[in-house]
């Protein structure tokens, strides 16, 4: 009997984010720094007594066959060209979805990991990359994860030096969501200017806290953030709340989740209060180095 196999999906966020403009196939390029944090969704993948794989899931929204999980399982099960043992695959839910931190594309990344390894397919990085890019653009930095840079629709990646430990706060807005598709369709209709994300890269190269910190703080990290403001009365009050309190939340990703960094447990504990107190749901995780199931492919 095969044991069972746990791999955890962690979100991401985006310390900076630049819509650079069109790109084929009717999505957007873009460059982005993207940093994996500690909240996560965790994956298990057990024995079954059923052929193939099952599906399971512990929010019944996202239990359907359009969810990642499937459809990474569904292509993995296509490249393996091979009769594949039965498994079990239990998404624990954690991650909120739809608020711009990685959740889907994570649980997609961790599948093709898991399953890769359970059916013991030993498909290379290249080749995991390219079923990733598939799936989704935040798919390939998922199966890494650590801190890198990403540019394309978000696909082509090069890592980055790992940034210093921090500590990261999530705020999120009550009962709102965004979907991706959504907030690029909105971005062409408001186009805002385009931050250059150059001071950011350079302070990760040279791994300067303040400098990073400092870069979080401007008033320009992420091009879609005009965009995600539009119309979402929620997060821009909580954004509005937040800055009052001598906070600087800045987006992640098309958002609604915004993100603030802090140096201890004290500090980030502070501000995780500063958000409910606001009305938001606080998160409170850290910044995560680069996934072990991927240094050992
Ligand atoms: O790649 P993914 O499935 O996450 O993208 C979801 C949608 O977001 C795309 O269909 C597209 O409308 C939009 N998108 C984009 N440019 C990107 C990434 C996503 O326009 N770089």
């Amino acid at each position: 009997m095969k044991r069972a196999l746990v791999v955890k999906a962690f979100a991401k966020i985006n310390l900076g984010l630049r819509v650079i403009g069109p790109y084929r196939g009717g999505y957007h390029e873009l460059e982005t720094v993207m940093q994996q944090v500690s909240l996560a969704d965790t994956v298990l993948f057990e024995p079954s007594t059923l052929g193939g794989w099952r599906f399971f899931c512990t929010d019944p929204e996202l239990a359907g066959e359009d969810n990642l999980v499937c459809r990474a399982a569904a292509l993995l099960e296509k490249r393996a060209g091979k009769a594949t043992t039965p498994v079990r695959i239990s998404l624990y839910k954690v991650i909120p979805s739809a608020a711009g931190l990685g959740g889907g594309s994570s649980d997609a990344a961790a599948t093709l990991l898991g399953l890769n390894s359970y059916w013991d397919l030993q498909l290379g990085k290249e080749e995991l990359l390219e079923m990733a890019a598939e799936l989704g653009s935040d798919v390939p930095f998922c199966l890494g994860g650590g801190t890198a840079l990403a540019r394309g629709r978000g696909e082509i990646m090069a890592d980055l030096p790992p940034l210093p430990f921090f500590w990261v706060v999530i705020a999120l807005p009550r009962g709102v969501k965004i979907s991706t598709a959504d907030a690029y369709a909105a971005f062409d209709r408001t186009r805002s200017g385009e931050p250059s994300l150059d001071p950011l890269i350079e302070a990760i190269r040279i791994g300067d806290r303040s400098k990073i910190a400092a870069w979080l703080r401007g008033s320009f990290t992420n091009t879609l953030e005009t965009a995600a403001l539009t119309g979402l009365e929620p997060l821009v009050d909580l954004k509005k709340g937040l800055r009052v309190s001598g906070l600087a939340p800045v987006l992640s990703g098309s958002g609604p989740a915004l993100f603030m960094l802090a140096d201890s447990y004290p500090s980030a504990s502070g501000i995780a209060r500063t958000v409910q107190e606001e009305g938001g749901e606080a998160y409170l995780c850290w910044t995560e180095f680069k996934k072990e199931e991927w240094e050992n492919v």
